[in-house]
């Protein structure tokens, strides 16, 4: 399918985008990833992304909405694979739009794996991804020249089992001075269960951002021995990014006073 002339004037390809949509603020949506909503035929969209983004998406877009959140309905992946596949033989620009960073934690690479073995022109859009910005937000840096010279990635949710041997908590332990995990809000107790089995210090500082960079952004700080009781006296609950490691006590000296920052704020 080739592109209509509006489209291939915008610099919209006749193939399917995988898009980051970045972790909620509409401000962290690239340029590349807007331009693509405004002049797609087609927009397939993770449940993390946020209304304002959604809202960039042109009208003449039809707009599928195909997951995932733990708890909630969702389209399987082999279903989602599939109606990109036959979005992708009818229309030109099909987007398909994922929180964060398409190839972090967000099975981006199965799906472009899948379209390119159906013969379908895939290219990737990165976006910023939450571990980082959300962070970012709370006033925490992943590194720091005096407390962090790495940082580990990992998802704290785990098919063990069924796509690979199950995370060596251990090794993650020792691996890095700072650690961020994705999707581990419910196995937290777990998690932290193995990390103190690792020898990891009960007073490491943790911090957890949930909705990261959007207004309603809430941020819970402790330390490994207290984060627990914490999370069960505010009833925190995901979606939230953990963070654990000398970094977090950044947060005092560098969050911003008045909450999260919006980079849409009117200038006075
Ligand atoms: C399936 S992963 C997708 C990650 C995404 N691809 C990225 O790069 O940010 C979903 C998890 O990312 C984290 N996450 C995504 N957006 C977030 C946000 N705005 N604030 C906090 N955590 C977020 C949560 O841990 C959530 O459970």
């Amino acid at each position: 399918m080739t592109a209509d002339p509006r489209q291939a004037q915008a610099g919209c390809l006749g193939k399917v985008y995988l898009v980051g949509a970045g972790p909620g603020d509409p401000g962290l949506m690239t340029l590349k990833g807007k331009t693509l909503l405004e002049c797609a035929d087609v927009v397939l969209y993770d449940a993390l992304v946020s209304p304002e983004i959604l809202a960039m998406i042109g009208n003449q877009a039809e707009k599928i909405p195909a997951g995932k959140r733990r708890g909630h309905h969702s389209l399987p992946q082999a279903e989602i694979t599939q109606l990109l596949i036959r979005k992708a033989q009818t229309y030109p620009v099909v987007v398909r739009l994922k929180g964060g960073d398409p190839f972090v934690f967000g099975r981006g690479a199965e799906e472009m794996e899948d379209l390119l073995q159906a013969g379908i022109p895939v290219e990737v859009v990165p976006g910023i991804t939450a571990g980082i910005a959300a962070l970012a937000y709370a006033g925490i840096p992943v590194t720091h020249r005096h407390y962090s010279s790495s940082v580990t990635f990992v998802t704290g949710h785990e098919p063990v089992g069924k796509y690979r041997p199950p995370i060596n908590w251990q090794a993650i332990a020792e691996a890095s001075e700072t650690l961020v995990i994705y999707m581990g809000v419910h196995n937290l107790p777990h998690i932290l269960a193995e990390l103190a089995a690792a020898g990891k210090d009960p007073n490491t500082p943790i911090a957890l951002v949930r909705w990261g960079t959007r207004p309603d952004q809430t941020e819970l700080v402790g330390h490994l021995s207290t984060i627990l009781a914490q999370m069960e006296v505010t009833q925190f609950e995901a979606p939230a990014i953990a963070v654990i490691g000398k970094v977090v006590d950044l947060h005092q000296r560098l969050a911003p006073p008045t909450g999260p920052i919006k980079s849409n704020r009117p200038i006075s």
